[in-house]
């Protein structure tokens, strides 16, 4: 494709939206308090933050650099700049690819729960504090094979639609509107589970480790919420970072980025934990916990259906944002690699996930029982991308930036060709993913897959 008509992002705003919006998602409010519940509390709280600055922000950081040095998608990126010899470096576009596939089959299965919540909390069904009713109407939803499936693809529809739109005119456009407004409404949630009965508890869960909770499995997860929570390891920031501005700092955007992702998943532990423990919940419920807690927290307010209402229209949003950044993966290399139009492409790619997506949709009800290594598809699909092809993927980008791209390149990239004047960070930044964010990597998957 011709550089200068590539799509691309049009403003340092439209930047930061963006690719905020590909962090910020189902990741933050329903993946990170239900995990972070699971695994016992602040212990992994603490190694999470650990990750996030030591492995994930560098990474985010490489990866963006890499997608603007080539303007291309994940897989000819790599072709592009490793060495004549070493184009085997694609290999990591292509895990990327796939993926990117196996994150939207159960992505879109929870974006599914996500929108059909929003009419529940409207017709005021879900208005319960009682764990047991709002268990059985979770239940309900998600052991309903039809229901199941047609929420899918209605959200498999909608991003489809929007996807074709393009970069500026499709993703930033819709990043831009929405991202604000989430903030705020997390905010008032907050405020209002913090003035609950018991509310404390909640905070001590999540603020106040227990070092003997941490095992090497725990490890290994809180590594792969990481990822997930910054879309790192496979190319996806890599494929953002190729609509980057020629003159976007990228360490200041990317530092931001993290900030703001981890705000959302702090604000979103917040308003759930206290009121986890003030109704009686259980913290390791599982992907069901921000279901039946966030509503419990409404129904016990003021004009409690409205806002449960806004909350999970918001979350929807935030999703959405996060599975354009997804499409895009396989979009980019469709269109670039193999000249297929834009609309072509994304059809081929939905389509896909759309056969992907039937049995992680039914891991419930139908395919319940159907278990690969102990878990349902679901799961599987959870597993493999988030816990194995991430964090591969992640020690894969650190070797090639720390032992081929170099120093040098690195230095010219993140530093806009020396206009910036940021050598040091880039140095530290450069030993981290040189020694630091593979080793580690290498060491918590070795130990959390029980390799070693
Ligand atoms: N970060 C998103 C979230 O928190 C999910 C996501 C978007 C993602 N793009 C990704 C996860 C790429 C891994 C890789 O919801």
């Amino acid at each position: 494709m011709n550089q200068s008509t590539r799509d691309g992002f049009t403003s340092n705003f439209g930047v930061l939206v963006a690719t905020l919006g590909s962090a910020v998602g189902l990741g933050n409010i329903w993946k990170f308090p239900y995990l972070t519940g699971a695994n016992g509390g602040a212990g992994f709280l603490l190694v999470y933050l650990l990750a996030t600055l030591l492995v994930g922000l560098p990474l985010l950081m490489v990866e963006t650099t890499l997608g603007r040095a080539a303007r291309a998608n994940a897989v000819t990126t790599f072709e592009r700049i490793a060495p004549p010899n070493q184009r085997g470096w694609k290999i990591i576009g292509w895990m990327g690819f796939t993926a990117a596939l196996l994150i939207m089959a159960f992505y879109t299965s929870v974006a599914g729960w996500v929108f059909a919540y929003i009419f529940k909390a409207f017709s005021g069904e879900i208005a319960t504090t009682d764990p047991k009713i709002a268990g059985s109407a979770f239940g309900k939803l998600v052991s309903n094979p039809v229901s199941s499936l047609l929420w899918q693809w209605l959200v498999l529809a909608l991003t489809g639609s929007i996807i074709m739109l393009g970069v500026s005119k499709g993703i930033e456009a819709v990043a831009r509107k929405l991202m604000p407004l989430l903030f705020g409404l997390l905010l008032i949630l907050c405020v209002r589970s913090l003035t609950l009965p018991g509310a404390t508890e909640g905070l001590k869960f999540l603020f106040s480790p227990d070092f003997a909770k941490i095992t090497p499995e725990v490890i290994l997860t809180a590594l792969g919420l990481a990822f997930f929570k910054l879309s790192i390891g496979m190319g996806c920031m890599l494929t953002y970072g190729s609509y980057f501005r020629a003159e976007q700092n990228i360490p200041a955007t990317t530092t931001r980025v993290m900030f703001a992702d981890l705000s959302v998943s702090l604000l979103a532990g917040i308003a759930i934990f206290p009121a986890v423990f003030a109704f009686g919940f259980a913290p390791a419920a599982g992907p069901s916990l921000v279901f039946m807690t966030i509503p419990a927290v409404f129904t016990s307010m003021p004009g409690g259906s409205l806002f449960m209402t806004i909350f999970f229209v918001l979350t929807a949003v935030a999703s959405i944002g996060a599975m354009l950044s997804l499409l895009e993966v396989p979009v980019a290399v469709l269109t670039e690699r193999y000249k297929l139009s834009r609309k072509r492409a994304s059809l081929m790619t939905i389509g896909t996930i759309l056969l992907l997506g039937v049995p992680a949709a039914l891991s419930q009800s139908i395919t319940a029982e159907l278990k690969i290594f102990g878990m349902n598809p679901f799961d599987l699909f959870d597993f493999l991308s988030s816990n194995v092809l991430l964090p591969l993927g992640g020690i894969l980008i650190c070797l090639f930036v720390g032992w081929v791209y170099g120093l040098p390149q690195l230095e010219e990239q993140l530093g806009n060709r020396g206009k910036l004047g940021n050598e040091k960070l880039v140095q530290l930044v450069f030993v981290l993913v040189r020694f630091v964010a593979p080793l580690s990597i290498a060491i918590v998957l070795l130990h959390g897959l029980k390799i070693i």
